[in-house]
C-alpha cells in the first residue's frame, strides 16, 4: 500500500504496457477470515471494511488491525459459521461482496449474495434488509456496488437471476445472461431494474459527476457505460472487451477514470494472469499493472485506489 499513484502514473504512463509494481505491502487478515472481495474505505484515516467468506463484514483501523464489524442475517451462529469457506453454508452464513459508503449519512450498503441489499450503520452489528428482489424478480446473487454521494442512490448488480453464488461456483455456470443492474433510491426505498440479461454483472461505478455508470460483465468479458444524464439516458454503450472483468472503482479526483480488477491469458500455455487496469470513460486502456509476482495465477478481486495507492 505503500506506492503512491502519482509515482505510477508519472513514471509509467506508457499505454498498455504491462509493468510490476514498486512497492508492495500485505495487511494480513486475521486467522480464519478468507476472500474478501472488495472494500469499502472511510473517507479519512485509512479505515476500511470488506466481506469475507464466513458471512462477516470486518472493519480495518490501524494500528488495532481488524475486528467484526457486521453480519447480514439474524439467523447467523458464529459457532457454526465463523472461520467456514464451505461455499453449502452461504445461504446459513451469507455472503457480503459490493461495500460502499454514503458519506454524508455514514451509512455502510451492502450487497450480499444471499441477503440481498442491506444498510448498517456506524456502530456495526445486524444490518437492515432493504431490499430482496425487483419487479417480482428475486434477487440470486448481488455483487457489485456504488453509491451516489450527492443523491444517496445505490447501483447494485445481481450477477444472475437463476443461479445463487454456490451453484455458479460449483457447477461452473457460463452461459447464464440472467443479470441486473439495478437502483435504490433511498428517500422512496423503491428499487428499479435498469439493464436485464447481463452475463455475469460483478461489478459497478458511478462516475465524478454522476451522468454514467460502467458496469463490468465478467462472464461476458466487457464493459458497459450505463447513461444515467443527458441524451442516452437510459442506454448504454460497450466501451472494453477485456476478458473478466470483475470490481471497478472511480479513480478520486476529478479525471473520469476507472481501475478495474482482470484477467489475462498469456500464451502459449494460457496461463492467466491477475491484473489491474485505468481505463477511460470511453474504456480506453490507460495503465495495466501485473499482479502475477505476487499472487501467481490467483484471481483478485478489486485494485482500488486510495490515499495514493491501489
Ligand atoms: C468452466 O467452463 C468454461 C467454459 O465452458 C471452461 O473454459 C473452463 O475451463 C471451466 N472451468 C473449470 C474450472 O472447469
Ligand atoms: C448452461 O450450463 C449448465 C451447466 O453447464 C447446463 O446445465 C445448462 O443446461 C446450460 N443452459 C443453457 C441454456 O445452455
Ligand atoms: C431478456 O431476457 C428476457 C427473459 O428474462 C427475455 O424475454 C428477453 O427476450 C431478453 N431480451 C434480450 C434483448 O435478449
Ligand atoms: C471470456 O474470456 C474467457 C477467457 O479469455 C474465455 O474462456 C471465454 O470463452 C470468454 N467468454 C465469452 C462469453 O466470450
Amino acid at each position: 500500500m505503500a506506492a503512491t499513484l502519482s509515482l505510477f502514473v508519472f513514471v509509467f504512463s506508457l499505454p498498455r504496457m504491462v509493468f510490476s509494481i514498486p512497492t508492495f505491502t500485505k495487511i494480513l487478515f486475521p486467522p480464519k477470515a478468507f476472500g474478501g472481495e472488495s472494500i469499502a474505505f472511510e473517507p479519512v484515516g485509512g479505515a476500511f471494511y470488506t466481506g469475507v467468506a464466513d458471512g462477516r463484514i470486518l472493519k480495518y483501523q490501524a494500528p488495532d488491525g481488524f475486528t467484526d464489524f457486521a453480519f447480514t442475517t439474524p439467523t447467523r451462529s458464529k459457532a457454526v459459521c465463523d472461520g467456514t469457506t464451505n461455499l453449502d453454508l452461504g445461504p446459513i452464513c451469507r455472503r457480503t461482496f459490493g461495500l460502499a459508503l454514503h458519506y454524508a449519512t455514514r451509512q455502510l450498503y451492502i450487497a450480499d449474495a444471499y441477503s440481498g441489499l442491506l444498510v448498517v450503520g456506524p456502530n456495526g452489528r445486524l444490518a437492515t434488509q432493504l431490499a430482496t428482489g425487483a419487479e417480482g424478480q428475486a434477487f440470486h446473487f448481488l455483487d457489485g456496488l456504488d453509491v451516489d454521494q450527492g443523491t444517496g442512490v445505490v447501483y447494485f448488480t445481481d450477477a444472475s437471476g437463476v443461479y445463487d453464488f454456490r451453484t455458479i461456483v460449483k457447477l461452473n455456470i457460463t452461459n447464464d445472461s440472467t443479470g441486473r443492474l439495478l437502483s435504490y433510491n433511498p428517500r422512496s426505498s423503491q428499487v428499479t431494474v435498469l439493464l436485464r440479461n447481463l452475463t455475469g454483472p460483478a461489478g459497478v461505478a458511478i462516475s465524478v459527476d454522476s451522468s454514467f455508470l460502467l458496469v463490468s460483465e465478467f462472464t461476458g468479458n466487457r464493459t458497459l457505460k450505463y447513461w444515467l444524464r443527458g441524451p442516452r439516458a437510459n442506454s448504454f454503450d460497450i466501451i472494453n472487451f477485456q476478458a473478466k472483468p470483475h470490481n471497478i472503482k472511480r479513480n478520486p479526483g476529478l479525471l473520469q477514470t476507472f481501475w478495474e480488477a482482470a484477467i489475462i491469458t498469456r500464451q502459449p500455455a494460457g496461463t492467466p494472469v491477475p491484473i489491474g487496469q485505468r481505463i477511460s470513460a470511453f474504456g480506453a486502456v490507460l495503465d495495466t499493472i501485473s499482479f502475477e509476482a505476487q499472487y501467481s495465477t490467483t484471481p483478485i478481486s478489486e485494485v482500488q485506489p486510495f490515499g495514493g495507492a491501489l
